[in-house]
């Protein structure tokens, strides 16, 4: 059974397959209101959300399925110890497709190894993000034409930030792609994101803690929120929270076609002054996310009725 727990899931193939289908949504809603029809989709959620859930939700009922839902770890049996794998089978009797969060890296993984339907991983502790990257890519895509040759600056919890090394991989597999890594020392980029992806495909990386010095060579600004539930130490926390917030003043030397992003939620890394630049991209990238969970929906119970 087809599941995707890792963006490296999908082939470049499939995620042009992808993008192309998600913009046909976009043009053509109407041609996908039945497409899921007596389907049924089950979030379960062990971490909050509000993004991914609702627009996995979102896409089902515009696909014209129906959504069952977990959301918290005390409302259902998981609360009385059962186990990740025991859930997703259970699941696996009521719904087609399961997307399901959980605090602990590899959950996702053990709960595919065990449904017997496809699973999308939503996001699994500081591991992977992939349908947040997926809305990153539309976004991409949409805002600069294509990903060959771009810098991308990513900026803030490169450590926890599941969403930075699900893009980071995605990017890795088109021409000429430059990283500018922009974190304080704590928060750096894990060696095994560095060994696997970047050095493993020669790509050219800078690291620094100054996101000033490099922001005039970016064409895509990523940035993200200090990942304060995967901290041991509040003191910690707080001590780095505020090391990067975005104001105008310092856009000034930034392109003029810079694509400013983030996952969010935000919580002080871009001032709310900069909402209204044409460079903000960040709620565009909420909307592609609905459009690309519709695509990826679509191909993956396509795929498990074959
Ligand atoms: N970007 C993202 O994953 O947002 P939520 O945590 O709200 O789902």
């Amino acid at each position: 059974m087809r599941s995707v727990i890792d963006i490296l899931d999908l082939s470049v193939e499939e995620l042009d397959e992808l993008l192309a289908v998600a913009q046909d949504i976009i043009d053509n809603p109407e041609k996908y209101q039945n497409a899921c029809a007596h389907k049924k989709l089950a979030t379960l959620f062990f971490e909050p959300s509000t993004r991914t859930r609702l627009s996995f939700e979102a896409a089902m009922y515009e696909l014209g399925g129906n959504v069952l839902s977990v959301t918290g770890g005390n409302t259902s049996s998981v609360a009385k110890g059962e186990s990740v794998a025991d859930t997703a089978k259970t699941v696996s009797c009521y719904a087609d497709i399961i997307a399901m969060r959980h605090p602990k890296e590899g959950a996702a993984l053990v709960a595919a190894n065990n449904a017997s339907i496809p699973v999308i991983n939503a996001g699994d502790g500081g591991h992977c993000h992939p349908t947040q990257t997926l809305a990153d890519l539309l976004t991409i895509k949409r805002e600069k034409g294509g990903f060959d040759g771009l810098t991308i600056g990513l900026c803030g919890d490169l450590k926890f930030g599941r969403t930075v090394h699900s893009l980071i991989n995605a990017m890795s597999r088109y021409r000429d792609i430059r990283f500018i890594l922009v974190s304080p020392e704590e928060l750096k980029l894990p060696s095994y994101v560095k060994n696997e992806t970047l050095k493993k495909y020669g790509l050219p990386y800078v690291q620094t803690n100054d996101l000033l010095e490099h922001l005039p060579e970016m064409d895509v600004l990523y940035m993200t929120r200090v990942q304060r539930e995967r901290f041991f130490n509040e003191e910690d926390y707080l001590r780095l929270k505020d090391t990067y917030v975005l104001t105008p003043d310092k856009l000034k030397t930034a392109k003029s076609d810079l694509c400013i992003m983030h996952p969010l939620p935000r919580v002080n890394e871009i001032s709310v002054a900069i909402d209204n630049d044409p460079r903000a991209c960040y709620f565009k990238q909420v909307l592609n996310g609905k459009y690309m969970r519709m695509a990826l929906i679509l191909k993956l119970l396509k795929e498990a009725a074959v």
